[in-house]
């Protein structure tokens, strides 16, 4: 084998690719039924896109980016998420023009040069969506709402969800002093990562994965917000009570991109290890005015669907699993029949799906691959029966001869479609 994929990266095939439409389905049906509209957007966009709003003193900015230069020297990043090309596209295409809310729905890989492992990929697919044009608590609780809906449609139980406040620009420039005075005492303590953190951007500590002590004494920033942030802090928890949506309030979850303002919100899963996040998501109302937009405020989440799929809960999905076969196997035994059997096939796409053997064996070959297959019926064509076919039921063990110009009327008379299976 001279080719393999690149680290990190993976093939889904069938049978496994019939969970995924199954999963992707269950987001996209929930989604609609919440008002949410599907975009598309590029892979990849200019790198600004994701500088400017994802944050530079980020680990998905610093060190996680495929970055390069197309032909023409501009320099292009793929995607490493999606919140800052839908507002990208959300602006250039005048949504902010229709007034009232942006319900935006997507689905897609993403890129990130991380170190793989488990539950962690250098291209993975995310499902989101981005609620734009409210400042109202309802859309912070409307979007984790939508998240636990279409992982409970998927059978999954009990979740529980990770939330905090960090606060708006007001609450957090005295904040941020607070912090950086703290950084400083406890400087000895820090990783060097942190030493340079401190300095640009404080709040980025609490991604650390090796200063985890020293996180834990740091002062969080759910105890400094100003009072207009604590009292929609106190809404979306007290609109999460009244839809029996379960949460903790973890004060230190700031997540790992600088656009958050308020609300942020994790859903982990315990079988997950430690990439056991299935979604991230929180309120970002700065980053339209950032894009040169209007102020404008919003809020979103994405989730993995790698992650989601490996810990599918048991019978949300098996039976998909297993790839169905052929309605109709068509056999053809020589070169000077293929015309008809390409027609025969034709005919027969009305009722189901059909596989053309096109390997010319010997019947019995091509027969014993029809069950492999699971095909339902066998139609054999021949030079040696120049005007009909043969019908043979699989599983009646039955063989019927049928006119070339009444398989369409056969067909109807004795095949039950799908919902006889
Ligand atoms: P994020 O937390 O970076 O947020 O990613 C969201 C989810 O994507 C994670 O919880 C995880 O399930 C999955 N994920 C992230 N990185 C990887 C990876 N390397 N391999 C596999 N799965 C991964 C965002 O991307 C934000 N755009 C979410 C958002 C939307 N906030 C507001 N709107």
């Amino acid at each position: 084998m001279r080719f393999s994929r690149p680290r990190g990266t993976q093939d889904i095939l069938p049978p496994e690719i019939y969970l995924w439409r199954r999963v992707e389905g269950a987001f996209e049906a929930t989604f609609e039924r919440y008002g949410y509209e599907p975009v598309r957007t590029p892979i990849f966009e200019s790198t600004d896109v994701f500088l400017r709003s994802v944050g530079e003193a980020t680990d998905i900015v610093s060190k996680e980016m495929y970055t390069f230069l197309d032909r023409g020297g501009r320099s292009i990043t793929l995607r490493p998420e999606n919140t800052a090309a839908v507002i990208r596209a959300y602006l250039e295409n005048g949504l902010h023009r229709r007034g009232g809310v942006s319900r935006l729905c997507y689905t897609g890989p993403m890129f990130r040069y991380d170190r793989p492992q488990a539950g962690r990929y250098r291209q993975f697919h995310q499902v989101g969506v981005e609620a734009i044009g409210s400042m109202s608590p309802i859309l912070d609780v409307e979007t984790i709402d939508v998240v636990v809906t279409a992982l409970e449609s998927l059978g999954f139980s009990g979740l529980t969800v990770k939330l905090n406040s960090v606060g708006c620009s007001v609450c957090r420039t005295p904040y941020t002093a607070i912090l950086r005075r703290e950084l400083e005492r406890l400087s000895g303590r820090l990783c060097e990562d942190c030493v340079a953190r401190t300095e640009k951007n404080p709040m980025r500590v609490f991604d650390c994965k090796r200063c985890v002590e020293v996180k834990n004494e740091l002062p969080p920033i759910s105890e400094h917000l100003c009072s207009d942030c604590a009292a929609h802090f106190a809404s979306v928890k007290s609109h999460l009570d009244s839809l029996g949506r379960r949460y903790d309030v973890d004060p230190r979850l700031v997540r790992g991109l600088d656009y958050y303002t308020r609300t942020t919100f994790e859903i982990l899963h315990g079988s997950l290890g430690a990439q056991n996040a299935l979604c991230g998501g929180g309120r970002y109302d700065d980053l339209v005015e950032q894009c040169g937009g209007p102020p404008t405020p919003a809020v979103g989440f994405s989730a993995g669907l790698e992650r989601i799929i490996s810990v599918l809960p048991d019978g949300s999905g098996a039976a998909h699993l297993t790839e169905s076969g052929p309605d109709f196997y068509l056999v053809c035994l020589d070169d000077s029949s293929a015309e008809r059997a390409l027609l025969a096939a034709r005919t027969l796409r009305a009722f189901g799906k059909v596989e053309v053997d096109p390997s010319m064996r010997a019947l019995k070959t091509q027969l014993r691959q029809a069950e492999k297959r699971g095909a339902r019926v066998a139609v054999i064509v021949e030079s040696a029966s120049p005007r009909h076919v043969k019908w043979k039921d699989m599983s009646k063990r039955e063989q019927f001869d049928v006119e070339d110009e009444r398989l369409l009327e056969f067909a109807k008379k004795n095949f039950n479609d799908q919902a006889g299976r």
